[in-house]
């Protein structure tokens, strides 16, 4: 990260300690701000947000870590999850992900080289009686086949 990507990073956190507060209970509605951003926490961030909250690193990392709609490494600009739960999974996930991982060249829980696409697991979306089923960021996919994810994925590259 450049001198004037961090300076710029501080005095963000530092606003955003101006309106959530300074007190512990702020580092969660920080850390979602600059999730909303950056689509990822930066190592730099943790950091500035335990000095200005004057909490350890390690807590601000704990919790980055602990909840799955917080990342602390870059993603893709588009987000694809495919649904890994059991329905889904008896209704052909395996060719659908097998597809996805050899159209794009990675696997699960890897982002393009050029962060285009992250691809993610998730647990069932509600779709279970159209499976398999994915979301790319906020749209859901139902009934897909090999053929049908691969286009989908041409569609966002
Ligand atoms: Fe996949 Fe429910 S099991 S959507």
């Amino acid at each position: 990260m450049l001198v004037s990507e961090r300076t710029s990073l501080t005095e963000e956190i530092e606003r955003l300690v101006e309106q959530y507060g300074k007190d512990r209970s702020s580092l969660l509605p920080i850390l979602q701000a600059v999730e909303r951003k950056y689509r990822y926490v930066p190592d730099f961030a943790m950091q500035e947000i335990a000095l200005q909250l004057d909490i350890h690193p390690v807590e601000v990392y704990s919790v980055v870590t602990f909840y799955s709609f917080l990342h602390s490494k870059p993603r893709g600009r588009n987000i694809v999850r495919l649904c890994r739960t059991i329905i889904c999974d008896i209704s052909g996930k395996e060719n659908v992900e097998s597809a996805i991982t050899r159209e794009l060249g990675i696997s699960f829980g890897e982002t393009t080289p050029d962060k285009k696409i992250t691809l993610e697991y998730t647990n069932c979306l509600g779709m279970c009686d159209q499976g398999p089923a994915m979301m790319v960021n906020d749209r859901v996919f139902t009934r897909l086949t090999p053929e049908k994810a691969v286009e989908i994925l041409n569609e966002i590259k």
